[in-house]
């Protein structure tokens, strides 16, 4: 297996690495089929039941490391009531525990451990949806390849990742964790981070799990955990094809989601588990329910006790119980009553079985436990420089007046203020598994290291993120007097976003936004920088602060990244992967929107709009500027016309027009004019992240086949309809240069 050091990956920026080292090797599925069955044979109902349950290991939900294990936990595993933990993590603790199951159980059949590896195990890589902004799926797989690196040697043979659940509503904290609101872009970088983590399934890689099966991203309100109320449609064209992707990248699990969708949680629901999944799309691997999404059937109103949910889930077709202990209960006596088939739980134990055996862990239950590894590959430089490089390009320039950006390197006195500025907790943002804050640089040390006392830093805090003080103020107003330019770090916390923290409101927290009109006040040049995991409404700051940079939560270097980017050796190329609001009100607002009988228009009262609010988000899906300027010519179709086994060349020319070298993602999006069914005013098909020298021109060309054309039609079957189109070509969802096609038999 050949791996690309992250410091060569700069000097090899757009090449694609995916087919270079994530090849899923050839599952011999009827060498590891006979021997799963060989192991079943011996199996008593207990150890079947056994291993379709997964427990928790430690204290409350966090991972625990470095404890004895605890009696009960090492009773389960001798007595082979327990198939996988979840949260046990070291190479040594993990060791321990496969001991018990290798030496003290009757079958020795060893355990799989699993853990929420998000963004990294203890190297933080930029949150998922910060990743989604490289517009770089190689760099998610990339950062996924490492995160499986670092885990697997800690013990972990299983993450609960990818997060491929697509986001409309940025009140939802969740939407950190993916990939935005675009099924297309959603499903590149699921597959990506699936490929990453799974690799050629090699002892330093882990087993992905897509999540949260399926439209847990749909909340009603952006409320978490809140019911989903979705036609089959949506749910097919919107919802489902990162879900697909992931499956198709080779996800050996699935995760049940919490939500109900349409009055029926995604944990008992068989058209979801077993109808899509397995009968549909040809799942192998196995499903694992959400923490207790089992026992949640009864506070949905599903289900009147822990034995039915058993049952419903169980029939359903989740094979694993995370933490309701349903399955472990009741399904011995729900066999009995005849209300559970043998043959069912048969199944479902291969489905875990084929796994383990897929790992490895029959022939070596030990290869992920090995102390040597775990102090070779944790936190070790070519993790970390994975992580700056995916760091640099996760950033988005939201605005850049007057070119304040990128700053001098001569500039004397650089004023650093805002809550952020000296965070080191909260830039490794939420989920960060073993990342600790010591090992983050902030910002400020970032550029305090990058000017090398070139340059004064000056530092005030300001005041805290959501608070009510503004004691600071003062202070940070006379360093900014001070200073030639001021860098003002604003933004959530990191518990603001992820989960259980949906937001109400999209604003700044606290009185940050009265901070930055107090540095503005200065007359100094402020650039704002961003820390969040979501999308805000900035009204104020985008109206007034003349330059903005958007670095969601980019982990472990975070200050590192920053320093580049704000003094030009990176020159940013991130893009939005969900809308920016103009406020909380006018959400959800994404771009793959439907007409209406009545489109916006800011002239006619009566047509769909807001009458306090322009019709246009503040920035579009797929924006993001940067140092240098790009303009596109002379989009082209090869054809006005193709037919179904036809495929059209689409091409448009894109110059550098500015000063300096960079990059640009060429965004290819598509309008199927009339429909069986109404149709989104434009769909992402395709991008291109190019690099253009300073004056250079490039033509950039996509195709587009029947196949992109597709949708879930009037009579349900997923086709296209012949019929006029539009090809939209630009740097963004807003900004496009247009032409048609028709689509004939
Ligand atoms: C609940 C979360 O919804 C899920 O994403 C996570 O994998 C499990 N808890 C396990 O921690």
């Amino acid at each position: 297996m050949k791996y690309i050091p992250a410091f060569i990956l700069s000097l090899f920026l757009l090449t694609s690495l995916s087919n270079s080292y994530a090849q899923l090797p050839h599952i011999n599925e009827k060498q590891i089929a006979a021997r799963v069955d060989s192991v079943l044979a011996l199996m008593t109902l207990d150890e079947k039941i056994g291993q379709l349950n997964q427990i928790s290991y430690g204290i409350g939900w966090g991972p625990t490391v470095k404890v004895a294990v605890p009696g009960e936990y090492a009773q389960m595993v001798r007595e082979g009531k327990v198939g996988s933990f979840l949260n046990a993590i070291g190479a040594e603790y993990t060791g321990e525990l496969q001991k018990i199951a290798l030496k003290e159980s009757r079958l020795k059949i060893p355990l799989i451990f699993g853990l929420d590896v998000i963004h990294g195990f203890k190297t933080t890589f930029p949150v998922p949806l910060g990743e989604a902004a490289t517009w770089q799926p190689e760099l998610a797989e990339l950062s996924a390849h490492y995160q499986a690196m670092e885990a697997a040697s800690a013990g972990i043979h299983w993450t609960f990742s990818p997060m491929v659940d697509i986001a409309r509503d940025p009140r939802w904290g969740r939407i950190m964790e993916g990939s935005g609101e675009d099924p297309y872009l959603g499903s590149l970088m699921g597959a990506a981070r699936v490929r990453g983590y799974q690799g050629n399934l090699s002892d330093l890689n882990i087993i992905a799990c897509a999540k949260h099966y399926a439209a847990y991203g749909a909340a009603e309100a952006g409320r978490d955990y809140n019911t989903v109320d979705i036609s089959e449609r949506t749910l097919r064209d919107i919802y489902l094809p990162p879900f697909k992707a992931a499956l198709d990248a080779g996800a050996q699990t699935f995760m049940a989601s919490f939500n109900e969708i349409g009055g029926i949680p995604s944990s008992g629901n068989r058209f979801l588990l077993n109808d899509i999944l397995r009968d549909e799309w040809g799942f192998k691997g196995f499903v694992v329910s959400d923490w207790n999404s089992i026992g949640e059937m009864i506070a949905h109103g599903n289900v009147p006790d822990l034995k039915h949910a058993a049952e419903l889930s169980f029939n359903a077709g989740l094979d694993m119980d995370m933490e309701s202990r349903g399955y472990s209960e009741f399904l011995e006596e729900l066999i009995k009553e005849k209300k559970v088939d043998i043959k069912t739980i048969d199944e479902s134990v291969r489905r875990v079985l084929r796994i383990k055996f897929i790992l490895g862990l029959f022939d070596d239950p030990f290869r992920y436990c090995k102390k040597e590894r775990e102090d070779k590959n944790i936190m070790n430089a070519e993790v970390k420089n994975a992580s700056l490089e995916v760091a640099k390009r996760s950033f988005v320039l939201l605005k850049n007046d007057g070119g304040l950006l990128p700053l001098s390197k001569d500039l004397k006195t650089i004023a650093v203020i805002g809550p952020l500025a000296a965070s080191k907790e909260d830039p490794n943002g939420e989920w960060a598994c073993q990342g600790a804050a010591e090992d983050v640089t902030s910002v400020l040390e970032g550029l305090t290291k990058f000017t090398n006392e070139k340059s004064k830093i000056l530092y005030s805090k300001g005041c805290e993120i959501d608070g009510v003080s503004k004691e600071g103020f003062s202070e940070a107003v006379e360093k900014a007097k001070q200073a030639d330019a001021i860098i003002l770090c604003l933004g959530e916390s990191r518990n603001m976003s992820g989960e259980a923290y949906s937001r109400s409101s999209l604003d700044l927290p606290g009185v940050q936004e009265e901070l930055a009109k107090k540095i503005f006040d200065t007359g100094k040049p402020v650039v704002v920088v961003l820390m969040n995991g979501r999308p805000l409404s900035l009204g104020w700051i985008d109206e007034n602060i003349p330059a903005i940079l958007e670095t969601w939560f980019a982990g472990t270097m975070t200050g590192d990244a920053v320093a580049s980017v704000l003094f030009g050796d990176y020159n940013p190329s991130g893009k939005l992967p969900a809308t920016f609001p103009r406020t909380t009100g006018q959400v959800p607002v994404y771009y793959n929107h439907k007409n209406t009988g009545r489109p916006g228009n800011p002239g006619n009262r009566y047509t769909s709009k807001y009458f306090d609010l322009p019709l246009t988000p503040l920035y579009p899906f797929g924006y993001g500027l940067s140092y240098t300027t790009f303009a596109y010519n002379d989009l082209k179709l090869d054809s006005e016309k193709i037919t179904k086994d036809q495929s059209l060349t689409v091409s448009v020319k894109v110059k550098n027009t500015g000063r300096y070298d960079g990059e640009e993602v060429v965004q290819l999006y598509v309008q199927d004019l009339v429909g069986s069914v109404t149709r989104p005013v434009k769909e992402l098909k395709g991008f291109q992240k190019i690099l253009l020298k300073r004056g250079e021109e490039k033509t950039v060309t996509f195709t587009l086949t029947e196949k992109d054309l597709r949708f879930t039609a009037a009579d349900m079957k997923f086709k296209s309809e012949p019929g006029m189109f539009k090809v939209y070509a630009g740097t963004n969802s807003a900004d496009v240069k247009e032409a048609k096609f028709e689509l004939t038999e």
